[in-house]
């Protein structure tokens, strides 16, 4: 059996964990408003419509913040349109998925639902079709004291203290030629940095998000980043990526080396934003904001948009996620949580029905996809800082990206409790790994647990009805001898070893 080494040590310190980077994306797309988080005929439904069963879960995946309301919908998005009473909101066609939004869910529900779902709201402002102003108002109703038109409506609308969302996106993929008012990087960048200093102004305490590239493919990834920070360097404090992985014509292997393209993808942002940094001869530095990243399978049927009608949520992007997307989501953490030092925070996209953790059938079931358990888990376990971690690995070809090391992994140490947690994939098709993880720098430790997904079929999906057959099991092949562990990792697997103190 092959084997890799893995040495830790609590002074190998990247960076602390970001708890922003399990963030996740609620999009007016499909059904993950409607029918998703919002179901009022559901048994499970609460005051405002919202699904209990759904909420539960969303409260176990351990989500920090949730992106909202999108995407390609908000570069169409009038706001306004979403609250006062319901029965008075206007229908509107939405051209970014051909459907119609019906305004039943608006920002006052959204936020409603973020306090019960214990999240924090990460609020994006169209900068496709409208710009700095209808921003700035955005803001004053979202967070004004009161006294202006815009905080007095919300107060009016029963809303009396501010909601303090100080977590914005200025936009979202301007690169993208599919964007509603798509716009060139000058352009753009322009416009960002108005957009940003007119909110400052309006509320001083802001994290604001310039949006970078659509994904690392597009042509125009690198210049994008430049120009936009030579126009906005100043104002803005994280720069977006976004990174949507597939597996291409039945190669597994490279699939299962995703997370290779994010690391490459993540280390050329830091180059273009550092070059900026460098040439403008500013100390400040702009980090990362991954706010969408996920598997997509952008080609498949489910991925679609309506042509000829315009459906209030439709059921679109709605994947079925397999073991092998499980441990696919799973590397990409541990890319994110590797890069802690620029990462600042990150969106699983998106939370439910669309391209999703959580799945739902109107006014009926729900259940745990098996990309639900990598994210639960590492936002459980990580706790603390993240560890640079001295990785030995046998190689295999792929062919997408070359050599690739078949086991990938990251660690957390919690200098408070002394717990350790490792974070390992195996992205052999065939292979099981032993891991040998030295633990000698942590002093004496023990076993708290070693939990691993995978099963024999790597497409091995689960529907409804099977949804609990693909979950974290006990790991039974551990061995420990007080400073070595080892761990047989099962071929395309997923893995979360626990320590503490002995
Ligand atoms: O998450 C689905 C879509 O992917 C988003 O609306 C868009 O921002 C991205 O292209």
């Amino acid at each position: 059996m092959p084997h890799a080494r893995l040495s830790l040590d609590p002074s190998f310190v990247v960076a602390p964990v970001s708890r922003q980077t399990f963030g996740t994306f609620v999009e007016h797309l499909g059904r993950c408003v409607y029918g998703g988080i919002h179901d009022p005929g559901h048994p499970t439904a609460d005051e405002d419509g919202f699904r209990g069963d759904v909420l539960a879960f969303v409260r176990e995946l351990g989500i920090s913040t949730v992106r909202y309301p999108g995407g390609n919908f908000v570069s169409g998005y009038r706001w306004e349109d979403g609250i006062g009473p319901v029965d008075q909101r206007p229908a509107r066609r939405d051209l970014a998925w051909h459907s119609t939004e019906p305004n039943t869910v608006g920002l006052d529900e959204f936020v409603r639902w973020a306090r019960k779902a214990r999240v924090e709201p990460m609020m994006a402002v169209n900068l496709g079709t409208r710009g700095v102003q209808d921003a700035v108002d955005l803001l004053d109703y979202a967070n004004g004291t009161g006294g202006s038109f815009h905080s007095d409506l919300r107060k009016r609308n029963g809303a009396e203290d501010p909601y303090d969302i100080t977590f914005w996106c200025l936009g979202n993929e301007m690169d993208g030629p599919w964007q509603i008012g798509h716009k060139t990087a000058r352009e753009y960048g322009r416009l960002a940095a108005e957009t940003a200093r007119a909110m400052r102004m309006m509320d001083d305490r802001l994290t604001l998000v310039a949006c970078g590239s659509s994904g690392s493919a597009i042509e125009t990834f690198g210049t994008w980043e430049r120009e936009v920070l030579e126009e906005s360097y100043d104002e803005v404090d994280l720069i977006s990526a976004h990174g949507y992985y597939w597996e291409e014509n039945g190669d597994l292997a490279s699939f299962l080396a995703s997370a290779v393209e994010m690391d490459h993808f993540i280390e050329d942002v830091v180059a273009s934003v550092d070059h900026v940094r460098a040439a403008k001869k500013r100390s400040k530095r702009i980090n990362i904001s991954f706010d969408e990243w996920n598997v997509w399978y952008l080609n498949g049927d489910a991925s679609q948009a309506p042509k000829n009608d315009w459906p209030v949520a439709p059921t679109l992007l709605e994947d079925q996620y397999s073991v092998a997307d499980a441990v696919v989501v799973g590397s990409l953490l541990i890319s994110l949580l590797k890069h802690s030092d620029r990462v600042a925070s990150a969106s699983l996209a998106q939370l439910v029905n669309v391209i999703a953790p959580i799945m739902t059938e109107t006014g009926g079931r729900s259940w745990r996809q098996t990309t639900f358990h990598p994210f639960a888990q590492a936002s459980r376990f990580a706790v603390g800082d993240v560890l640079r971690v001295e990785l030995t690995a046998p190689v295999h070809e792929t062919a997408k990206y070359g050599d690739v090391p078949g086991v990938d992994a990251v660690a957390t140490h919690d200098p408070e409790t002394g717990e350790v947690a490792v974070f390992a994939v195996n992205r052999s098709l065939t292979e099981p790994v032993t891991i040998a993880i030295d633990t000698r720098a942590f002093g004496e430790s023990r076993l708290v647990e070693a939990t691993q997904l995978s099963n024999p079929d790597p497409y091995l999906t689960v529907t409804v009805d099977t949804a609990d057959s693909v979950a974290p099991l006990a790991n039974p092949d551990t061995s420990w001898d007080g400073t070595v562990l080892s761990v047989v990792l099962p071929p395309v697997s997923w893995n979360v070893v626990r320590l503490a103190r002995a």
